[in-house]
């Protein structure tokens, strides 16, 4: 299939409108990390001026902590709420009135300094946080069921892009000769508001899916319409026969609640599958880099700890960049276990470079924790601390750059194939619940391990990344090229002659001989 042909310029509208939201879920994400003191300094005056005494610092702590986190509670119950809304008011209505919150957000955290307010900052936290929830669903739903077959991977990982470039225009904004300043952190917040105005124009422009159309709304004339526009073309048979053969099994599905979903036999498969790929896309450490990267390059020694946080930002970019260009020549499956065992390898050596820190700093000092704040710089030579830090760094991009080719990707559009239009909107809820259920996890509990662990943290994940290969090797079929009638009819019969017993490769060949 020629797969130029079917990039339009109405599609790559449509999937640009889309993946403002995720740009805005990625820039809520690390906007928060390199302002930290400045905005604790806002938190400190503020509390003096109403109680005349400056803070206690477990106070100081406990308000920063739900400042960051509650962006990913707000995430847990946005995520969870996506089939509420894309069944009844559709896929682009759902996104478009997602701004809502985004406006909201962005004036409480904006005006939170003018108010002396940090009540207001941390409730402009979680909105963004349920807008961005809500967005991890829309955007890789609708995405999915716009592209054509052969595009579904390419432009599913359009929302990764979206997130990494999100989180990088953060990381630069951050920094103090930008925005990272006393005066101007609230406007570094409020910057929200701008994609969201940009989203709330182009989004009208864009059709609603036309699998939503025909399968939930009945609607083939106008679904073949939209069909022809996004395409380019007037033959659309093909797709609209195949939403036909999807439509009529909805007729057998209906809508899927969520106890539905989880009570039949015949999504058991794919669900496991689903949420087991979020899993290893959060515990496979990646937050623990986006989240405290400046902390563990400037305990490792590196000299100019945000600057090298902001490379990882470019490195995140540049390699989903990468996967977006192989993964309909390599596949899911492939670039998800290579993926996780590159980042499993990266883990061990920057482990091992951390804890030859330690032992360099042991032999010389008594504080043998690299991780303590007593960091080793005192008591290691210039050349020591330099090469460490050096191993370090590149230990750090190459974790972060065989993420951004599986394990960033593929989880989020992926579970929008392993799952036909009925249930497909109650899968991607559970999804999203998973994943930042699981974000919120390692988000609260890496400070507390790294206590425990100092330099050896990053051993936990990898043994997790190392769980997570294997359960790809033996249970995730390949979706590349198969259409997600295809798909659906593999689990289908898989399940009603006894799933288990059945490999990824007989999954593969069900149903989908069409694909070449
Ligand atoms: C994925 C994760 C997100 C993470 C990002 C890093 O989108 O869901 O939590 O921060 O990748 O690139």
């Amino acid at each position: 299939m020629d797969s130029g042909k079917q990039i339009t310029f109405p599609l790559m509208m449509c999937v640009g409108a889309a993946v403002i939201g995720s740009l805005q879920f990625g820039y809520n994400t690390g906007v928060i990390n390199a302002p930290q003191s400045i905005i604790e300094d806002f938190i400190n005056n503020t509390w003096n001026e109403r109680y005349n005494e400056p803070i206690p610092s477990s106070s100081l702590t406990a308000i920063w902590s739900i400042a960051v986190s509650v962006f990913s509670v707000g995430g847990i119950l946005g995520s969870f709420s996506v089939g509420l809304f894309v069944n009844n008011l559709g896929r682009r209505n759902s996104m478009l009135l997602a701004n809502v919150l985004a406006f909201i957000a962005a004036a409480l955290m904006g005006f939170s300094k003018m108010a002396s307010s940090w009540e207001m900052l941390i409730i402009g936290r979680f909105v963004v946080g349920l807008y961005s929830g809500l967005s991890t669903g829309f955007v890789p739903m609708y995405i999915g069921e716009i592209s054509p077959t052969s595009l579904r991977g390419a432009l599913g990982t359009l929302h990764q892009l979206g997130i990494v470039i999100g989180i990088l225009i953060a990381q630069v904004f951050g920094i103090d000769s930008v925005m990272g300043t006393r005066d101007l952190w609230p406007l570094l917040l409020g910057f929200t508001f701008i994609p969201a105005v940009i989203q709330c124009i182009l989004l009208p422009l864009c059709p609603e899916s036309p699998r939503y159309l025909l399968i939930n709304k009945n609607e083939e004339n106008k679904a073949k319409t939209v069909l022809k526009k996004l395409r380019g073309t007037t033959d659309v048979n093909a797709d609209m026969q195949e939403m036909k053969e999807e439509s009529r099994q909805m007729m057998r599905e209906r809508k899927v609640t969520i106890p539905e979903l989880f009570r039949s036999p015949l999504y058991r498969q794919p669900l496991i599958i689903a949420v087991t790929l979020q899993l290893s896309q959060q515990l496979s450490g990646i937050n623990a880099v986006f989240y405290y990267s400046t902390l563990i390059f400037k305990k490792a020694g590196v000299a100019q700890p945000v600057y090298a946080t902001i490379g990882t930002g470019v490195v995140n970019t540049a390699f989903t960049v990468v996967s977006l260009f192989v993964v309909e020549r390599a596949g899911r499956r492939t670039l998800h276990m290579l993926g996780l065992l590159g980042m499993a390898v990266s883990a061990i050596v920057m482990t091992i470079s951390l804890a030859l820190l330690v032992g360099l700093s042991s032999t010389k000092s008594p504080d043998n924790l690299i991780f303590s704040d007593n960091a080793t710089k005192p008591y290691l030579s210039l050349q020591e601390v330099q090469g460490m830090s050096y191993v370090t760094i590149v230990a750090i991009f190459a974790f972060v750059a065989f993420f951004e080719i599986g394990p960033g990707p593929i989880p989020w559009f992926i579970v929008a194939e392993l799952f036909s239009q009925g249930p497909r909107p109650s899968a991607i809820a559970v999804a999203g619940l998973s994943n930042w259920t699981a974000n919120f996890i390692v988000g609260m509990g890496f400070q507390y391990v790294e206590v425990l662990c100092g330099p050896y943290v990053f051993i936990i994940f990898t043994v997790l990344l190392l769980v997570f290969f294997v359960f790809t090797y033996f249970k995730v079929p390949e979706t590349k090229g198969r259409t997600f009638d295809e798909i659906s009819s593999g689990f289908r019969q898989t399940a009603v002659s006894g799933a288990e017993k059945h490999s990824p490769e007989e999954l593969n060949s069900l149903g989908a001989d069409s694909q070449l």
